[in-house]
């Protein structure tokens, strides 16, 4: 007959000796965070993610500085909340029913959100997206069952841009709907009803400091906005940007609106415009700051050098932000940001040495060479 190991192995007064401290320690544990079954699915799994304390920069500010593991959702990235919140509110408002078409322009972490949800709701999904993108996301997207469309890459004002193809193939389906993420509010209500919320509990409510970057803007309006009213205005929140987007100088110069000019190695963030999601809270922010691709890059050799933590340039970036927030506000004040999403989808650029110096950022210090693996 099968006898535990414990029984085979471990004479009887260790062994009750160990059952003993187990007891204790469970004496002292408590209820997770984190909801262990998802009864919906894999909408039920999206959210709740952990929040890392990033010990180096914490240390060397003094200040708790929090990442939230966004990469962790189960679609792998931020953008899991806003697909789920914008095919919730198509079908509350009676605009898909079961069996229709979901339609979205782009090339990146919203068309996989959506994917994924479409399956797991029993929807198709068409993707629209330039086609200098590459290989490895048209894949992706075609894996989880999407029908993608690569189109030549045309200026918004196009009328073969991307988006107003995704807009048009939507319009000539029944029971189908463009989801429109740049402008659709049920994005920036994802991180209202959770991100925010989350952040709040996690901390106890001893949050100072916000700050992340925008593509649809989504992230930083919906979370700035509940962090803003649950603590009476207390919690500063700040813009993050990367060269090439206007909204710093929109922010920084009290709300001119300049064009576009240069140019940033992160993906996913960065705008020309104000969306409708970030167009209600802007003014509440406490300010913007601007990171160079220089520093987003040394920063994601160092959060994997110092912390073991694996992320994507637009996360990175929020690293950076956070850490300069941090030395504003002081020590012994929380700041949070958030981490979008995992290196995998962007290896073959962040870890290539060739393709490094095509952007003149082979600058990593020697002691961090080795992790460009990658010719
Ligand atoms: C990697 C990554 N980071 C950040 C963002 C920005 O999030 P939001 O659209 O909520 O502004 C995106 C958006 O697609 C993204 O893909």
């Amino acid at each position: 007959m099968f006898k535990s190991a414990t029984a085979r192995t471990v004479p009887r007064a260790l062994a009750s000796r160990a059952f003993a401290r187990t007891l204790a320690e469970s004496s002292t544990f408590r209820p997770p965070f984190i909801p262990l079954v998802a009864d919906s699915g894999f909408p039920g799994a999206i959210g709740n993610t952990p929040l890392i304390k990033i010990q180096g920069l914490s240390k060397e500010t003094g200040a708790n500085i929090y990442g939230k593991a966004e990469f962790m959702n189960p679609g792998g990235s931020v953008k899991d909340r806003a697909a789920l919140f914008i095919i919730q509110d198509a079908e509350r408002k009676g605009l898909i029913k079961p069996g229709g078409t979901i339609v979205e322009g782009t090339a990146g972490n919203t068309g996989i959100g959506l994917a994924h949800v479409c399956r797991a709701r029993g929807y198709k999904c068409v993707i629209y997206m330039p086609d200098t993108q590459s290989q490895g996301k048209i894949n992706h997207l075609r894996f989880l069952g999407a029908e993608v469309h690569p189109v030549p890459a045309v200026a918004f004002d196009n009328p073969m841009n991307y988006n107003h193809q995704a807009k048009r193939h939507a319009e000539s389906l029944e029971n189908a709907v463009w989801t429109n993420q740049f402008d659709n509010i049920a994005n920036r209500q994802a991180h209202i009803e959770t991100t925010g919320p989350e952040i709040w509990a996690q901390l106890n409510g001893e949050v100072d400091g916000f700050t992340c970057a925008t593509g649809t803007g989504g992230s930083l309006a919906g979370t700035a906005r509940y962090l803003k009213n649950i603590s009476d205005g207390k919690v500063q929140a700040y813009l993050a940007d990367p060269p090439g987007s206007v909204l710093y100088s929109y922010i920084t110069s009290g709300g001119k609106l300049t064009e576009r000019s240069g140019s940033s190695i992160t993906e996913g963030i960065g705008q020309g415009r104000i969306t409708d999601n970030l167009r209600p809270d802007i003014d509440i922010l406490d300010g913007a700051l601007q990171i160079s691709d220089e520093k987003t890059i040394n920063m994601v050799y160092r959060l994997l050098d110092e912390e073991g933590l694996f992320l994507g340039a637009s996360s990175c970036l929020n690293v950076v932000a956070a850490y300069e927030l941090a030395q504003k506000l002081g020590p012994g004040k929380n700041v949070v940001t958030l981490l979008c999403d995992g290196a995998d989808r962007y290896v073959d650029r962040l870890f290539s040495r060739k393709w490094l110096q095509s952007k003149n950022l082979d600058i990593l210090p020697e002691h961090l060479q080795k992790y460009i693996a990658l010719p």
